[in-house]
């Protein structure tokens, strides 16, 4: 078994401490061994034990032979009880049944808001079901500020953000997009092709606006706002339902708001590609 330990953040009161287990298999051995944990009442049982907080298995699409194992501990100490437990005795002996091969990634996450930018950036994620609650105007100003201070080339600020709050907005919004998620805001993140810095017939309108989305999602995930980045919305018809200017055009939406109490979580979120796969040191 190789078993490859990454430890990341620190110790702190607030904080939840959170593994990510990727066990790989062959030939199915992988799924084969949730399912006897699942029918064992294992993962049941775990989920009862003193401080746990989550324990759930996701099947990443991009790998049949690999599942992936979330739990969440109220702290270390809930921790090592789970590891002293009768429970982890078995997951151990059935993981040598099946001859998986374990990954380990063990973090800490903080209470939501203010978080330091390593947390936020964990923790930022996609959120696909929202529930009914507005995202109070303080936090909103603070999300919207973070995008007036996004760099853009030759610093021409050709973003025009629009936010979506009126039933009527909304519902614009879902004429062209199946993707708002219930969210109670969306901010169209538009850019002005005549404001953003051109040469012959390249422009960095679109580039420019990105930063500015990317700087909002992040400052939404650390106020404690949940976020989504939407690709899938018809760019023409939202031009014509908002009667934008030919020259604004919109690049992508943010629903933002909180998460509903059901919504499990992205499992994508924890399918990430090796640093060596990305990398490359020239
Ligand atoms: C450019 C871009 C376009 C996206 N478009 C959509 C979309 O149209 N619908 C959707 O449900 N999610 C969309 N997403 C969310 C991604 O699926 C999600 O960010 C990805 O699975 C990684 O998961 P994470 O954000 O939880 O880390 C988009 C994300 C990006 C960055």
């Amino acid at each position: 078994m190789i078993c490859d330990r990454i430890i990341l953040g620190v110790d702190n009161k607030e904080m939840n401490l959170t593994i990510n287990i990727y066990y790989t298999g062959q030939n199915g051995s992988a799924k084969a061994f949730v399912n006897e944990m699942i029918a064992k009442g294992i993962v049941d049982q775990v989920r009862n034990e003193k401080g746990n907080k989550r324990y759930d298995y996701f099947f990443p699409i991009n790998d049949p032979e690999t599942v992936l194992l979330i739990d969440c501990w109220e702290n270390q100490e809930a921790l090592d009880l789970h590891h002293k437990s009768l429970m982890m005795k078995q997951i151990a002996e059935l993981r040598e049944k099946y001859h998986l091969k374990m990954r380990v990634e063990q973090y800490t996450t903080f209470s939501k808001e203010n978080q330091d930018f390593e947390t936020v950036i964990r923790n930022r994620t996609a959120t696909r079901k929202f529930k009914n609650k507005e995202v109070e105007k303080e936090k909103l100003n603070k999300i919207l500020e973070a995008g007036r201070l996004a760099p853009t080339a030759k610093n021409l600020q050709p973003q025009k953000i629009y936010v979506a709050t009126s039933r009527e907005a909304l519902e614009k919004i879902d004429k062209v997009s199946p993707c708002r998620y219930g969210a109670s805001t969306v901010l169209v993140v538009c850019s002005d092709k005549k404001i953003a810095w051109a040469k012959d017939d390249y422009s960095t309108y679109e580039m420019d606006a990105c930063i500015v989305a990317t700087h909002m999602m992040l400052e939404a995930t650390n106020v404690g706002v949940d976020n989504i980045w939407i690709e899938m919305f018809d760019k023409q018809a939202l031009k014509k339902e908002f009667g934008l200017e030919d020259s604004i055009e919109p690049i992508c939406l943010l629903p933002i708001g909180y998460k509903d109490d059901e919504y499990t979580g992205n499992p994508l979120h924890h399918v990430r590609k090796e640093l060596s796969e990305t990398v490359i040191f020239v």
